[in-house]
């Protein structure tokens, strides 16, 4: 193995420079290896081809600078959607591509993506060509891997915000509902809840009924508390309901989720009578600097894929298990969204601390469990 490229797909995520600092170390630096990158994901090599060679001057100062050096793109043409919304992988796009990777040289690939860009890389996989993939997600939301690298970052960000909200939300004896990231999945909205001390959490994973969250602020009203602090995922939906979306998408790309926030406060407002303000919090989450643990993460990353690389680990990705990194194949890696379980510990966590998700059956789960901790003390 003479020549590998490296590419990032998908979204931008806190760390992706690091995990290409990390990668060009590694390979040129220990192994001997020329690195090439691939420049606007996959598209790069289309075309007349847009790459470039990475050597250890271009990796220089790349541990802390937010988004990817080599552009990203959310969808191009190695993916394409059907009118009714199935996905397709265009045969003739792969044969393209492969055959510029043989004419530049390139004999195999580091690919650092979420589960769209690795359902691309486990197709060059499947064509016989050799990939190591790296998860990247802010969302947190693959299965295979308990970590990715950028959620941190977004979860930090995610909590000042918080923090800011409940200063402003306090002063003003107002509802401020934070919108979040996370289309499938509540972790950043869950964690961020938790840690900046969130009255109300809304999650996918857990429909809400309107009812309830007004009756959390009105409750906290009454008693001490004039403020309330409401983190929504973008993909939150209501009981019986469905998620809201900013726009339907096309053949080119999926429904755009956005709106939870807006909806919510113009609902809780006519319903509390309280003066409500809505923020989303969008792409801040995203831009800028990543924070220690995921640089750490992100280097681990790069230099274990290049190492699964050189022990001919093709078709796998690297991923975070028990503190340790281990490699998982690409296929198991896309099979599976990583969703926030109901009934697990830190939503149980958050509910014991006082914390509504909105659930309809929220006062049925709290009398539940109140019977079982007096019939137990009681034994
Ligand atoms: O997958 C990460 C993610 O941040 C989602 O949570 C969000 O819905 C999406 O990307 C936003 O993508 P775009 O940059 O296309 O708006």
């Amino acid at each position: 193995m003479k020549t590998i490229g490296v590419v990032t797909g998908g979204g931008d995520a806190p760390g992706l420079n690091a995990v290409l600092r990390a990668v060009v170390k590694t390979a040129v630096g220990e192994y001997g290896l020329r690195v090439v990158g691939i420049e606007d994901s996959f598209e790069g090599l289309l075309d007349e081809t847009h790459t470039r060679e990475l050597i250890a001057k271009d990796v220089r100062g790349l541990l802390p600078r937010g988004g990817t050096i080599l552009g990203a793109r959310n969808r191009g043409r190695f993916v394409e959607r059907t009118p009714e919304g199935r996905t397709v992988l265009p045969e003739h796009i792969y044969r393209e591509a492969m055959n510029n990777l043989e004419r530049l040289g390139i004999e195999g690939l580091i690919v650092l993506g979420g589960d769209g860009t690795l359902t691309i890389a486990a197709e060059f996989d499947r064509f016989g060509f050799p990939v190591v993939g790296v998860p990247k997600t802010i969302d947190n939301d693959l299965a295979a891997t308990e970590l990715t690298f950028g959620f941190m970052t977004a979860l930090d960000i995610a909590t000042e915000a918080l923090d800011r909200l409940h200063t402003t939300a306090e002063s003003h004896d107002r509802v401020m509902i934070l919108e979040v990231m996370g289309r499938h999945s509540g972790w950043i909205a869950l964690h961020s809840g938790v840690a900046g001390g969130a009255d109300v959490i809304l999650i996918p994973e857990i429909p809400f009924s309107m009812e309830m969250v007004a009756q959390k602020v009105i409750e906290r009203d009454r008693r001490d508390a004039q403020f309330c602090i409401i983190v929504a995922s973008e993909g939150a939906s209501l009981a019986g309901g469905g998620a809201i979306y900013q726009d339907m998408g096309g053949v080119d790309r999926a429904p755009r989720l956005g709106g939870i926030a807006n909806f919510c406060c113009n609902e809780l407002e006519r319903i509390t009578g309280k003066e409500t303000r809505s923020v989303v919090l969008g792409h801040l989450q995203r831009g800028g600097r990543p924070n220690a643990f995921d640089r750490m993460l992100a280097t681990n990353f790069g230099a274990c894929a290049v190492r699964a690389f050189m022990a001919g680990e093709y078709g796998k990705m690297v991923a975070l298990q028990a503190a340790d990194i281990v490699t998982v194949p690409l296929a198991e890696a896309i099979a599976q969204t990583k969703t926030v379980p109901p009934d697990g510990q830190l939503v149980r966590t958050a509910r014991d601390t006082g914390i509504s998700f909105g659930a309809p059956d929220e006062c049925q789960h709290h009398a539940n469990l109140q019977e079982t901790a007096s019939a137990t003390s009681t034994q």
